[in-house]
């Protein structure tokens, strides 16, 4: 049976920002912006989604390639079958991070009926309480992942490269709309401000959260580290330039989430009560009280934007959710040559089942995403930087080069940004986020 490809290469590259733009980019990235010294954070994050975020998934983009195989088998493709260990922690870490993913899912779809009824607006609070965790939860976190299942048993190019060929220019679409909405908002400049105007004193006050919590955001949002690069770019038909690609990738990750800011910035900053108040919150609901909040205070008129607002985060959601879910699914279809579909959804239900405790007590969510954004991330991301940089190295190069045609080559540059700064950019965020580990929160009692 011949391998699976993408039809086209624009259809690799929607495919590609779909994974990249979700959660993190809507609900995560707007959210430490406003909670770390906006501007300051903002900065960071751009450098380190370019100069470290970039030579990084151009290694996941050269091991796919060259590979042609699952984020697993494609270590031994390429000789090197010890590295195979590297693969399985990547589709272990994604597979994790899917579990609890679809739950924030799950509130997402209760979000969008929230707000069309405005069930939420009497008491956001308590109303994030109630639907976060137990039956409701469970049984909506099911549907997120019966949809990521649905897309993902269509196979590459007709289940994913059609979807995320419609749902990535919407959620762009959308958020335009939005954004120009939200600027009519009484917060706005306020929160222009405090979102545009670098705070360099604040930076440098910071620098030791700001900085690894900025470069681990911005592995997340690139959905580096989980094997969902590598798998994608192994359906890659012909040599394009993988430089041009992946540069258009980072950037259009980062113009979401920098467009993402402009919807909820004037949103928090319209609320009463203001920033302050919603940072005070905290935990993995902050965000939807603090928006929800806003909404209410809205009126009508924050009905529509909410639907609006939530259906865009549930599309971008999905869009990643299936990149993460075909990690499995292309190891075990390209190693057993079992059934797509049957993989898909019989890992859906595993998953699902896994992610139970997620939806079960927003406790359990904290402590899954603590572990895999302090631990599992780095020391995957870690890995598969050195294996790139020093295991691949020449072959690597050799790797990047082709497709370039006369654009200038970046290959030799790109080693060595691999092999040095990019490297110890990945340890010292994984240092830091080990020395911090003991205040993970504790594994929560049944
Ligand atoms: N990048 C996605 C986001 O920003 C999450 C994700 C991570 C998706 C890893 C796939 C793989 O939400």
């Amino acid at each position: 049976m011949t391998r699976e490809t993408w039809a086209t290469r624009v259809g690799f590259i929607l495919a590609a920002v779909g994974s990249a733009v979700g959660l993190g980019n809507i609900w995560q990235f707007p959210f430490k912006t406003a909670t770390n010294g906006g501007s300051a954070f903002v900065f960071v994050y751009l450098l380190a989604a370019v100069l470290i975020g970039l030579p990084a998934i151009l290694a996941e983009f050269v091991i796919g390639r060259r590979a042609k195989r699952n984020a697993i088998e494609a270590f031994g493709r390429l000789n090197r079958p010890a590295w195979t260990i590297v693969g399985a922690l990547g589709l272990f870490t994604g597979m994790w991070i899917l579990s609890y993913y679809s739950v924030v899912g799950g509130w997402v779809i209760r979000y969008v009926f929230g707000s069309a009824t405005g069930a939420y607006f009497g008491d956001p609070g308590t109303y994030f309480e109630t639907v976060s965790m137990g039956l409701e939860a469970v049984g909506l976190h099911g549907v997120f992942m019966l949809l990521t299942a649905g897309i993902v048993a269509f196979g590459i190019e007709d289940g994913i490269e059609r979807a995320t060929k419609l749902m990535v220019p919407s959620i762009v679409a959308i958020l335009l709309a939005l954004a120009v909405y939200a600027a009519t908002l009484p917060g706005a400049t306020d929160a222009y401000a405090y979102y545009l105007n670098p705070d360099f004193e604040y930076l440098f006050a910071n620098l030791g959260d700001v900085v690894p919590f900025a470069v681990s955001q911005a592995f997340f949002s690139l959905s580096l580290g989980m094997g969902a690069m590598i798998t994608y770019s192994s359906y890659i038909g012909g040599d394009e330039s993988l430089p041009t690609d992946g540069g258009t990738i980072v950037v259009l990750n980062t113009l979401v989430g920098l467009l993402a800011g402009f919807v909820v910035l004037p949103l928090l900053f319209a609320q009463q009560g203001g920033i302050s108040e919603t940072a005070a919150g905290g935990g993995p609901g902050a965000l939807f009280v603090a928006v929800a909040s806003a909404f209410a205070d809205l009126g009508m008129a924050g009905r529509a934007a909410g639907v609006v607002f939530f259906l865009v985060v549930l599309v971008a959601a999905l869009s990643s959710a299936i990149s993460l879910l075909e990690v499995v699914t292309s190891y075990v279809v390209d190693k057993y040559g079992v059934d797509r579909r049957v993989t898909a959804f019989g890992f859906g239900a595993a998953l699902f089942a896994l992610g139970t405790l997620s939806a079960g007590d927003t406790a359990w969510l904290g402590w899954f995403d603590t572990v895999a954004y302090k631990f599992l991330l780095p020391v995957s991301v870690l890995l598969g930087v050195f294996f790139a940089g020093w295991v691949l190295g020449p072959v690597a190069v050799e790797e990047l080069r082709k497709g370039t045609g006369g654009l200038p080559q970046v290959g030799p540059a790109w080693l060595w940004a691999l092999r040095t700064f990019v490297l110890l950019a990945v340890v010292a965020t994984l240092l830091l986020g080990v020395n911090t580990l003991y205040e993970m929160p504790a594994i929560p009692a049944f």
